[in-house]
Formats: structure tokens, sequence, C-alpha cells
């Protein structure tokens, strides 16, 4: 007996399945399967078509004995209800009808096991709405398959069983001539000879019209929707192309926009990170950025050493910034709101004359502090050298954080003071190309 307790779902964080339980239902769907073909194979072609199936059919009936404990365990634990067509669905599927002879028909009440799988495919969808489209294809493809190899042996039935022939070679030509009537090519090289067959034949068509109408209407869509992003991405570059012509945008600027695009594209699939965080639950949220900002947090010396809650705190608060090569920041002289942390890219600050490079900061720098800590103009201009991926922290947030956290107010004055000194700057004076 498989005792329920086995299978229990609420050790793993977010109500995901218990990789026991997760084995039990893939081994009980592909039994099921398998039972869903051979039974009717077995009913037309003969039991003696596969070998060793009073050996299959035991297994099954056992398997599916258990799996009626492990499902009302399972129902009692969380409290679902069994679900009473689930309930006799079951039951009837693990009837040990092999002990009965002479009756293969029977063996037809095996497939209402086949709830399960819908069933299963049922909970698949909710916990995988993500990834909806590519399920879809798959179901799809699955109750097909099963639904051809069911249609293709109701054919082979009404053509009779011939008595020594190779049966699997008749499977074949039966199934070659399902395909060829589903998909609508029917090549007329099989036709059917009495009434009962062309009746058959007629359902198959009427089938197969049905099949191809849903293909058509929703493969190419199913597909298509298999990369959204990538969808997404494409549509709003021809939209932004069709407006930057109309709008007689010059050239260069084009081609630095699409640039961007392609920038934001590759780096972040196009997404707005903030505006997808802020819809989720206050814990979830603190959760994602801190694991969305791991790179600024890993690269930022300060930060590897600094405490939890400061890290927390800072998480929360730092925006994503992104800014394409030659973009100023922000221009000496001006008001200073913010300060940044470099993620990626090179950000060089540009001396007062507007034309020396005093420094040029790196992944894991921070600049924009002095105006936020003197609470005087910017002293210097700050322009991107590449691409650069940015955090900016806003006076507030800044402010805020530095009460609270005398640590990050000492490590962000030390270097401020450095810099001030002429002493901070990483990089070599030059003269500035732009
Ligand atoms: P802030 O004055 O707000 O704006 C310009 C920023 O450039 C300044 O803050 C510093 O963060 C940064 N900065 C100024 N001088 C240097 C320097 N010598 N080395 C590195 N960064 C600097």
């Amino acid at each position: 007996m498989v005792h329920s307790h086995m299978f229990s779902r609420d050790a793993v964080p977010g109500g995901e399945q218990h990789l026991s339980t997760r084995v039990w239902v893939a081994l009980v769907l592909v039994l099921t399967t398998i039972g869903a073909i051979v039974a009717p194979l077995r009913i037309v072609l003969g039991d003696d078509l596969i070998p060793h199936t009073v050996l299959l059919d035991a297994l099954l009936t056992l398997l599916f004995t258990a799996d009626i404990a492990v499902n009302a365990g399972e129902s009692k634990r969380t409290g679902l209800p069994y679900g009473r067509f689930l309930l006799v669905a079951d039951c009837v599927a693990a009837i040990p009808l092999f002990l009965i002879p002479g009756f293969s028909w029977l063996l037809c009440l095996r497939l209402f096991k086949l709830a399960r799988v819908a069933r299963a495919m049922g909970a698949w969808r909710q916990q995988h709405l993500h990834r909806w489209n590519a399920l879809r294809l798959v179901y799809f493809v699955y109750w097909l398959a099963i639904a051809v190899h069911w249609l293709a042996t109701g054919w082979l039935s009404l053509r009779g069983i011939y008595p020594g022939g190779d049966r699997w070679t008749l499977y074949l030509h039966s199934l070659y001539w399902c395909i060829s009537t589903i998909t609508t090519i029917g090549y007329g090289d099989i036709t059917p000879a009495n009434n009962a067959q062309i009746v058959y034949a007629i359902v198959v068509m009427i089938f197969g019209v049905g099949m191809y109408g849903y293909v058509i209407a929703n493969i190419s869509t199913i597909i298509g929707n298999l990369q959204p992003a990538r969808t997404r991405y494409l549509a709003n570059m021809e939209k932004l192309g069709a407006f930057m012509r109309s709008r007689e945008i010059p050239p260069a600027m084009q081609r630095r926009i699409r640039d961007y695009y392609g920038y934001v594209w590759e780096h972040r699939l196009g997404y707005d990170e903030t505006s997808i965080v802020q819809g989720l639950p206050p814990g979830l949220l603190v959760e994602v950025s801190l694991f969305l900002k791991r790179d600024i947090i890993q690269k930022v010396p300060f930060f590897k050493e600094a405490g939890e809650e400061l890290i927390r705190e800072i998480a929360l608060v730092m925006q994503p910034v992104v800014y394409t090569p030659g973009d100023t920041v922000f221009h000496a002289g001006e008001p200073g709101d913010d300060m940044f942390f470099i993620s990626r890219g090179q950000c060089e600050v540009i001396g007062t004359d507007g034309r020396t490079v005093v420094a040029t900061l790196r992944g894991g720098d921070f600049f924009g502090e002095i105006a936020l800590l003197e609470h005087r103009p910017r002293s210097a201009s700050v322009r991107a050298a590449t691409y650069c991926d940015l955090y900016r922290l806003d006076k507030e947030s800044f402010e805020r954080v530095i009460a609270k956290f005398p640590e990050f107010a000492a490590h962000i004055g030390a270097k401020s003071a450095g810099r001030r000194e002429g002493t901070g700057g990483p990089g070599p004076r030059r003269p500035a190309s732009r």
C-alpha cells in the first residue's frame, strides 16, 4: 500500500508538489497513456498481440488501486473534494478486468482513467500559466495522437482481422488512412468498401475538417505566442520605425533609438522591471527586488559587507535606468536630486571646463553623492561612455537611508572626501572627446 503522507505538498514552498508526488503522478499518467493505446489494439487485433499482457494488466490494476488511496489521502489532507466523477472513473479503471476472460472489450473501461490525465493537465495549466501557450501545444498534440490512434483502430475493426496476417502492418495501413483522411489529403488508395466503412469515413472526415480548422486557427497563434517578449519587441520596433519615418527623425538619431531598444531587449527582454515588480505583494516585492538587484549588491564593495537590513532598504528604493553612449546623466551646476550606482558600463566625470575627463567610473562605482551630502549644485558633469545600467537613488530615499544607517553615510562620505580632494578618480585625466 502506498501511504499518502509520502506525497505531501506542504514541505515545499510555494505549494509546489513534493518530488515523490510528481514521480507518482508521472507514473500514473504514463501507464494510463500506455493503457489507452494498448486497450483498443488488443480489442481489435487480439489479446495475444502484445506479450505479457497479464503482467501489464496486473500492474495497471495494482497501480490504479494504489492511486485511489493516494488521491483519497491527498484530498483529505488538502480539504479539496475528490470529485464524484473522478472517484467513479478511478474505481472503474481499477477493476481487475483481466480476471474476466472472453470480454476483451471491457478493457475500454480503463480509458476512464484518462480523466486523471485531463485533471493533471488542468492543474499544470494553473501552475504554469506563464507557459500556457507551450502547454496548449503539448496537450493538443497529446489528445490528437490518442484520437488518431483510436480512429485508426476503429477503421481496422471495420476492415476485419485477417488471420495469420501481419497485424502491425494492418495497423500501419489504418493509421496511414486515418492521417491522410484527417489531414484532408485523402490519396484515395484505401477506400471504404461497405456502408459501415462509408459512414465511418464520413465521421472521420468531419472530425478531420474540425481538426484542420482548429489547427489553422490556433497553432499559428500558439507558436507566435511561444516567445511573447520577442513578438512584442518586433511589433514595437515596427511601430517605432513607422513613427520615426513619419516624423522624419534624422537617420543617426534613428540608429541610436534602435540601438537603445536593442540593448534593453538584450539585457531585460524589453520588460520594464519596475512596473512588473510594483504589482507584487510587499513580502515578495522585497525578495524579488533583492534578487533583481543582486548584480549591483555584489559589485559595490560596501554593499557586500553591509547588513541585511540596509541592503533591503536600498534594494527597495533603487530604480534601474539605462543610458546610451554619449548621454549626459547630469550637467555641472545643476541641482542634485539623486545619486547613481553603476551596475554595468562606464561613466565619465567631466570637469567644469566641459572637456577634461576627471575620472572614469565602472561597475560597482557610484557618483552624484556630493550634491546630496553637501546640498550644493553638481560639482561636475557625468556622461555615459558606453551603454550603462545604473541604479538611481533619489534624494529623499538617500537622506532616509543615511539617517537610519550611519555606516552608509560614513562610507559615502569618506569616498566623497577623497574625490573632492581630487584623489578619488580611478580613471585617467584626459580631454573629453565629445
Ligand atoms: P556631484 O557633485 O553630485 O556630481 C558630480 C559627481 O561626479 C560628484 O558628485 C561625484 O560623485 C563625481 N565626481 C566628482 N569628482 C570626482 C572625481 N575626482 N572622481 C570620481 N568621481 C568624481
